[in-house]
């Protein structure tokens, strides 16, 4: 049981498992997760990464990862190996100089992770793509506009940027081509900066302090914006005329180069573009295996005095509905959050539900299998009382046939003659049989508890053995008009004894079995059955339901004697029709004393045809005690009644002719009919024809002989004796005046 209950609850927490599975599968799909590896930090920086987060919010399956490595190639290379090492699916990098890194990004590549390589260049080849703007062209275009702006005659400083980028060399390539175009333009110096703001104000103050006599400068063009404003701090403080500054990234907010031209601190600048949000794509369409350009060509722009105003309008606008767009996406992801709370609230509840219902389930199974525990307890105890049943029947009929001869020995004249020693002898003997039943009795309510194994097979064939013995069907020497018994028992001994109390008072019948019993019953209809339950062939209770269900003898009443001493048994036999319920060992003065008041009792309908009747035939119970009759016997009787009415003019008609109309023997008739009537057949035919006679002697015109053949008389004078002796007057009388 406990190992069924384990499985099952085992059972339960599978399914638990598995629905908090499914809740949280449902949850995340495939997930893309995206390494990007910046090279500095720095407000250009921090618009790509914000501008590829939002590109990342329109696809719910990307995760970006990013590392800064601030300038350092050593940083740099451990981040790109550290977000290898998480397991990222593509890498975004920005490589701080060309050669330095290329071996970090092989590794990735070499792993199979796609790399793409954006806005720097690397000396690699093992990269999946490239996207960045032309810094060449860049560096070209500021040449140019250098030279316009001076109006071909100037002395200028470069600010490089970090040594070894990609885009300081092409910057610089390109910047200083285009100036070789226009010899009035000479390049004072060329600083080594490293893109930040501090280390150009330095290289700048530096070379102004050292080079005091240097004469006029007209434009310093610092690589990117910070720098051009880290030389314009030097000079500032330096004093004198200022030159123009002129740097590269236009980036829109506050400190962004668009603003720095707007406000005259900066000459010009050059839009580097950032291009989170393509980046974003392109990686996206790489890991979904959609076609993709190898290299990308950001377009730019120059930002001058001339465009600097409306380049800042748009650029502003659009960071508001970027702005804009960030606060949507927090609102999405909080309904977002709340809908997957909802979802595992949902599936917690169903889980629960479940649960409870495998949890009744499971009560439901325990009390099932208990409810089997006990029927197979009560099955066992049922066999258990039947054993101990028969066991006590076997006992109680040889005690039964001590006790009782012994007490009737006692009772008798005969005995009184006997010698004070041989009537104490016997007194003894009775003392102790009484003594020997009680203790039985104790004994076997005490071993109802015990299992039926424990005794041993011969102590149970010891107890159990009894031969039946034939019995005859009548006894003989017997009064005929005394009531008939009818005795069924298959103990020979019981039923010798039951013919020693019983016979003088009453007719006795024999059967051994409830066959026989019921044969005899059906043949004899006789007055009384006393009858044992514990019989071969037919026990007593179905010989007494077949009794009650026959209509020739269901009147008869039944008294069970029988050593089932139980409640239950006795509800049982009653339940089987009997009429009473007498155990062993039996008191014989009870037994008579039931029998006579069971016939005593017997409901006998004697007013048949509305008469008085002329005398009681046997001793009648009062209309208070009689039984009430049954449906079958109100059926037999109104049968009787009715064949009776359509015969009785035939003046030769039979108890025979009456017998073979109802389907019956003629002593089966005349038992039932006096039985239940107290009146035999031929009484009774005679009472109808005086009844019918009497009738018409008031209603029609017929003369007293008439009426004499017509309800069957075949002389009128035996007609006028008849009806004097039933109504006290002669037919003549019965005439109403007319
Ligand atoms: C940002 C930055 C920009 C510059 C670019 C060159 O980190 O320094 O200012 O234009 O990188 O790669």
């Amino acid at each position: 049981m406990l190992t069924k209950m384990r499985k099952y609850y085992h059972f339960a927490f599978t399914i638990l498992m598995i629905m908090g599975l499914l809740a949280s599968c449902s949850q995340d799909e495939k997930k893309y997760r995206i390494g990007v590896s910046q090279c500095s930090d720095d407000i250009w920086r921090d618009k790509q990464n914000s501008e590829l987060q939002i590109g990342a919010y329109f696809h719910d399956n990307v995760e970006l990862r990013f590392a800064a490595a601030y300038d350092s190639d050593e940083r740099q290379i451990q981040q790109i190996d550290s977000l290898v090492g998480t397991g990222i699916d593509l890498l975004i990098v920005a490589p701080n100089q060309v050669s330095t890194i290329s071996p970090a990004i092989d590794r990735a590549y070499d792993k199979g992770i796609p790399v793409i390589v954006f806005e720097r260049k690397t000396n690699t080849k093992k990269y999946t793509a490239y996207m960045g703007a032309d810094n060449y062209e860049m560096g070209h275009l500021m040449g140019e506009y250098v030279a316009t702006r001076l109006n071909e005659r100037g002395r200028i400083i470069e600010v490089m940027g970090l040594k070894g980028s990609s885009p300081a060399i092409e910057r610089h390539n390109g910047f200083r081509e285009a100036i070789a175009q226009h010899p009035g333009i000479q390049v004072v110096a060329t600083l080594q900066g490293d893109w930040t703001e501090p280390t150009a104000y330095n290289m700048v103050k530096q070379w102004l302090d050292k080079n005091k006599d240097a004469g006029k400068i007209d434009l310093v063009f610092g690589m990117n914006d910070r720098t051009a404003m880290g030389a314009r701090k030097a000079f500032e403080e330096a004093g004198g005329i200022l030159p123009l500054f002129c740097g590269i990234d236009g980036l829109p907010g506050e400190n962004g180069g668009i603003r720095l031209v707007q406000d005259s601190l900066l000459d010009a600048s050059y839009i580097y573009p950032t291009h989170g949000d393509q980046l974003l794509q392109l990686a996206v369409d790489i890991l979904e295996g959609k076609p993709y350009e190898k290299e990308t060509k950001l377009m730019s722009a120059l930002v001058t005095q001339d465009n600097a105003r409306v380049l800042l309008m748009e650029s502003e606008e659009i960071m508001r509905q970027s702005s804009n767009l960030e606060q949507l996406h927090e609102k999405a992801s909080q309904y977002l959050d709340q809908l997957g709370n909802q979802r595992t609230l949902i599936f917690v509840a169903l889980a629960a539900i479940l649960l409870l219902l495998a949890l009744l389930a499971g009560i439901y199974m325990y009390y099932l299998q208990r409810a089997r525990i006990q029927d197979e307890r009560t099955k066992m105890e049922r066999e258990q009382l039947d054993f101990y049943t028969q066991v006590s029947h076997e006992l109680r009929t040889p005690l039964s046939l001590i006790q009782g001869p012994l007490d009737q020995l006692l009772r008798t004249n005969d005995f009184r003659g006997a010698s004070d020693e041989a009537r104490e002898l016997f007194s003894i003997v009775r003392r102790n049989t009484h003594h020997l039943t009680g203790i039985i009795n104790k004994m076997l309510d005490a071993q109802m508890g015990t299992p039926i194994q424990e005794m041993t097979s011969a102590q149970v064939d010891a107890i159990t053995v009894s031969q039946p013995i034939a019995a005859p069907a009548e006894v003989p020497d017997q009064d005929e008009d005394a009531p008939t018994v009818l005795i069924v028992d298959d103990n020979a001994d019981i039923r010798t004894y039951l013919r020693s109390i019983l016979q003088g008072q009453y007719r006795l019948l024999e059967a051994e079995d409830g066959q026989r019993g019921l044969e005899l019953a059906r043949e004899q209809v006789p007055d009384l059955i006393v009858s044992d339950v514990m019989m071969p062939v037919m026990n007593g209770l179905e010989f007494c339901q077949q009794v009650k269900k026959d209509g020739i003898s269901s009147h008869i009443p039944v008294i069970l004697l029988t050593a089932r001493a139980l409640e239950k048994h006795q509800i049982e036999g009653y339940e089987s029709g009997a009429d009473a319920y007498i155990t062993k060992p039996f008191s014989p003065e009870l037994l008579l004393a039931r029998i006579d008041n069971l016939l005593q009792s017997r409901h006998q309908l004697k007013d048949l045809w509305g008469m008085k009747p002329a005398t009681e035939t046997t001793a009648a119970p009062s209309e208070a005690t009689a039984t009430a009759p049954t449906p079958t016997e109100d059926a037999f009787i109104s049968s009787f009644k009715k064949i009776v009415e359509e015969r009785l003019s035939n003046s030769n008609l039979s108890v025979e002719d009456l017998a073979a109309n109802m389907g019956l023997s003629r002593v089966q008739l005349y038992r039932k009919v006096k039985a239940l009537t107290g009146s035999t057949p031929i009484d009774l035919l005679r009472k109808a024809r005086l009844a019918q006679a009497q009738k018409l002697l008031q209603e029609s015109t017929l003369s007293v002989s008439e009426v004499a053949y017509q309800v069957g008389f075949a002389s009128p004078s035996y007609f006028t004796k008849c009806y004097k002796d039933e109504f006290g007057i002669v037919p003549g009388e019965a005439r109403k005046p007319n």
